[in-house]
């Protein structure tokens, strides 16, 4: 076990409720969300925010489950936080349950956060807020949202009037405190309040206001848990870059075919196919930001039918193979290094081609290389591209 320092922090999880309006069949923080609960969702956020003692509020007959999940939460690879992890039982109601919690904070802490369990995506920047805010001198800090819904006050189904939500916010968790302010307005409180900052506002201590987030809705009805699920699940789509280049020598028999054009008058590149460069190292960078090989897999001296082919058979078979990948092709830039030919008065020409060959963009520029190496030389054309591809 690792020697951790005392923290001056600890966040309070409170998980005790039964979850009566979620309806799950369990208390809602032991609910799967997929397959992980509900209260080890909430624990991956405040273990992967700054160090702190944590203590989780359970169900009286669920604090062996609570342990176990703690503890595996609390065990991140290189930053082992078991020793700052705990559980003690809840009460009959959210702030009993929070004076129990509060009972098992360590001496040396000085803030303490007090969070709901059912905000279980609730991101470990808001953690990071409320902790900065407090440190910044506050001595009761809020997350809160804007509220977006247009509010009623109704006397039963009656509208009674329209209420100015322009000084109204949505309240969230993890709200905080200095310590000693908060265990002196559990000590002094008589009437049960709906959240700790009420508890200490009625005390008479000013809440000041951090950013809340969006992801840290509490999870209350059944529609919340389905959200949350789905919320959870969605893994960014994120695109992938690939690249590809080509070099062919100048040499070959006939006109020379390039970027998809045929140049009357250019001498012939070398080729088992018609040597376009331009549209090889396309076709290279595609298949690699599909992760599908290389021009060689699929187009190579094995495959005879290529064999002579132009750009436009290789363009629109590279689309087949990534759409049969499930990818669609985001687009292309490929840049030409050459003496000649002279791309600027076939420029767009060759975009046009090469585009609806592909069925994505594709961005042609050409430059010379100052006379180095052998396309200065004359020797030959180089050609390198990167493609972008995304789930289709
Ligand atoms: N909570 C608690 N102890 C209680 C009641 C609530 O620790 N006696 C916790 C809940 O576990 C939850 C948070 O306080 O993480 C917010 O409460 P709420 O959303 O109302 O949860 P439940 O009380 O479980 O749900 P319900 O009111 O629908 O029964
Ligand atoms: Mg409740």
């Amino acid at each position: 076990m690792s020697i951790l320092p005392v923290p001056r922090v600890a966040i309070v999880v409170v998980a005790a409720g039964s979850g009566i309006r979620l309806a799950a069949g369990a208390p809602k923080a032991f609910v799967g969300l997929d397959d992980h609960t509900v209260l080890r969702h909430a624990l991956n956020g405040v273990f992967a925010a700054p160090p702190a003692q944590v203590v989780v509020v359970a169900p009286e007959r669920h604090v062996g489950d609570a342990l176990t999940e703690v503890r595996v939460a609390a065990e991140r690879p290189g930053d082992d936080r078991r020793d700052l992890a705990g559980v003690v039982a809840g009460g009959a109601t959210r702030q009993q349950s929070v004076a129990a919690g509060l009972a098992a904070v360590w001496p040396d802490v000085d803030l303490v956060l007090v969070h709901d369990a059912a905000r279980a995506l609730t991101p470990p920047a808001v953690f990071e807020r409320v902790i900065a805010a407090l440190d910044a001198g506050a001595d009761a800090v809020l997350p809160v949202l804007p509220v977006v819904d247009t509010i009623k006050r109704v006397a039963g189904s009656a509208v009674v009037e329209a209420v100015d939500r322009s000084d109204l916010t949505a309240a969230q968790t993890p709200q905080g405190f200095r310590r000693r302010i908060l265990d002196a307005a559990y000590a002094a409180a008589s009437i049960d309040h709906t959240d700790d900052a009420a508890l200490v506002q009625a005390a008479g201590v000013p809440v000041t206001t951090v950013v809340g987030d969006e992801r840290a809705f509490k999870i209350t009805t059944p529609a919340d848990l389905e959200r949350a699920r789905l919320v959870s699940r969605a893994a960014p789509v994120l695109p992938r870059v690939g690249i590809g280049t080509d070099v062919h020598a100048f040499g070959g028999e006939g006109a020379l075919w390039l970027a998809g054009l045929e140049w009357p008058g250019e001498p012939a590149l070398h080729g088992h196919s018609d040597g376009d460069a331009v549209a090889h190292a396309i076709v290279d960078a595609v298949l690699a930001a599909a992760g599908l090989g290389d021009i060689g897999t699929h187009f190579g001296t094995s495959h005879p039918e290529y064999a002579g082919a132009h750009a436009a058979v290789f363009l629109a078979r590279t689309r087949e193979l990534a759409a049969a990948a499930g990818l669609s092709i985001g687009n292309v830039s490929v840049q030409v290094q050459a003496n000649r030919p002279r791309f600027a008065a076939r420029r767009a020409e060759a975009e046009a081609v090469l585009s609806a060959a592909l069925g994505a963009p594709v961005s042609v520029s050409a430059t010379t290389t100052d006379g180095l190496g052998f396309t200065g030389a004359g020797d030959g054309i180089a050609a390198f591209a990167v493609a972008l591809v995304f789930p289709a």
